[in-house]
């Protein structure tokens, strides 16, 4: 099924709850990665490099080196059968470059959306104990480790509000388990108009 591209946007949550015996294959995996592969690149530099996971044992010690939603204080993280099924893993070559700009941004968009083309999903870790991964993974030194893309098939309903009238961006998690992402509205983002005659 193709979806619209606002579509696509929308179901682009930050999932942390998945099937985990639903496992990605490798194929799909590395889809994902040549998506990013052709992503814009300032100065074509391309200093990006990756690692993937979908072997279980690996995934397990993957797991235990991220840290998930700081703003949910009582959730530790997904539970066993909820975990990722898949990881990639966003290294920097320090050889080619020292500043990557935007470009692991841009490069993780792509993935992500592709991740939900295919009705996966997935969730951006910025908070990983590199140390422990750089063993786990036997990293080199050249390598920077800028981030880790969880991904599997999504197990939880996220949608998408207006901030309320404390104007509080924290997401949370209602009664039923439903999770809540509060956006800024386009009036308060848009702080500029020159508008044609
Ligand atoms: C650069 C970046 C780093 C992030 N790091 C983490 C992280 O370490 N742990 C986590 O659970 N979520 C992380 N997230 C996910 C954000 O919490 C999420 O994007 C935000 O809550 C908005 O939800 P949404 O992605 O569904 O719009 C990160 C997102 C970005 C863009």
């Amino acid at each position: 099924m193709k979806l619209p591209l606002r579509d696509l946007f929308k179901e682009n949550r930050s999932y942390r709850r998945f099937y985990e015996d639903k496992s990605i294959k490798t194929e799909i995996l590395e889809e994902i990665v040549d998506n990013a592969r052709i992503a814009n690149s300032a100065g074509n530099k391309q200093p990006l490099k990756y690692i993937i996971s979908n072997n279980r044992e690996t995934n397990e010690k993957i797991f235990l080196t991220l840290s998930w939603a700081a703003y949910l204080k009582d959730w530790e993280g997904p539970e066993r059968g909820e975990r990722p099924s898949a990881y990639i893993v966003m290294l920097g070559d320090k050889k080619i470059s020292s500043n990557y700009l935007a470009d692991p941004g841009i490069a993780m968009t792509y993935i992500l959306l592709s991740a939900v083309e295919k009705g996966l999903g997935g969730c951006i870790i910025a908070t990983i104990d590199r140390k422990k991964l750089r063993e786990i993974l036997n990293i080199a030194e050249e390598y920077e480790i800028l981030y880790v893309i969880a991904l599997g098939e999504p197990k939880e309903t996220i949608v998408l509000e207006d901030l309320n009238e404390n104007g509080d961006i924290k997401y949370y998690r209602d009664d039923e388990q439903i999770h809540h992402v509060p956006k800024r509205s386009l009036q308060e983002i848009i702080v500029g108009r020159y508008i044609a005659e």
